[in-house]
């Protein structure tokens, strides 16, 4: 049985993008990507709204050769390794290895590859993970919160939601930047 893990890289007032729909403050440097690769290295399945894909996609093409950074050469690795499902009413072909077109986020169809997989899945942007959130299906969140404030722009969570989590674990990186990962503890309980 996988978990299902929300994991975003947030403003600290909770956006993952700003208005102007940059996130270039949220750009992990290199002791943040050694350290978001172990997290993400047991991901076998990444669920992707179709904007997260269309950022994502580049990884596929991000040179593993020396003249990268380790960090960079190691998260191409480790994403070009997963399988990877796309959420999309418009897209008509993926750019990448080991991904299909999804047309409809169907929960019960989620839950069987939740139950059919021995490794974790991640989703992502919070448009699609609005839905697996909705739908009680996200078991962990894992969280990156960039010390800047950027006033608007695309919200982590979405409305109406009230969720209770208990807290796994913290770090603190020397950029400001801390990580946190909580459980659901009952989705949708206030
Ligand atoms: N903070 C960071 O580090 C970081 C990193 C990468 C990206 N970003 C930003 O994150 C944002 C992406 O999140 P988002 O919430 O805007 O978008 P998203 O959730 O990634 O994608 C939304 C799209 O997914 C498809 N979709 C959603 N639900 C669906 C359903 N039930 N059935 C079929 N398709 C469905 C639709 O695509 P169609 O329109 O094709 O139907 C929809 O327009 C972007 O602003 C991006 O720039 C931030």
């Amino acid at each position: 049985m996988g978990r299902l893990i929300y994991s975003m890289i947030t403003s600290l007032d909770g956006y993952v993008a700003d208005e102007d729909g940059h996130f270039d403050w949220a750009v992990p440097d290199d002791e943040v990507h050694a350290f978001l690769n172990d997290l993400e290295r047991p991901v076998g399945t990444y669920l992707y709204g179709r904007r997260m894909y269309e950022v994502m996609v580049a990884w596929e093409t991000t040179p593993t050769v020396a003249d990268q950074p380790p960090g960079i050469q190691d998260f191409a690795r480790i994403w070009q390794a997963a399988d990877k499902i796309v959420y999309s009413t418009t897209l008509e072909t993926v750019s990448s290895a080991r991904t299909r077109i999804e047309r409809e986020f169907d929960p019960a169809a989620v839950r069987q590859v939740k139950a059919s997989v021995d490794h974790d899945l991640t989703v992502g942007g919070p448009g699609l993970a609005a839905q697996a959130i909705s739908a009680s299906l996200v078991d962990e969140c894992h969280l990156f919160v960039v010390p800047v404030v950027v006033g608007g722009g695309v919200r982590a969570f979405p409305d109406h939601v009230h969720w209770r989590l208990d807290l796994l674990d913290q770090r603190r990186f020397d950029s400001g930047m801390v990580y946190v990962r909580y459980r659901t503890t009952g989705p949708g309980a206030g």
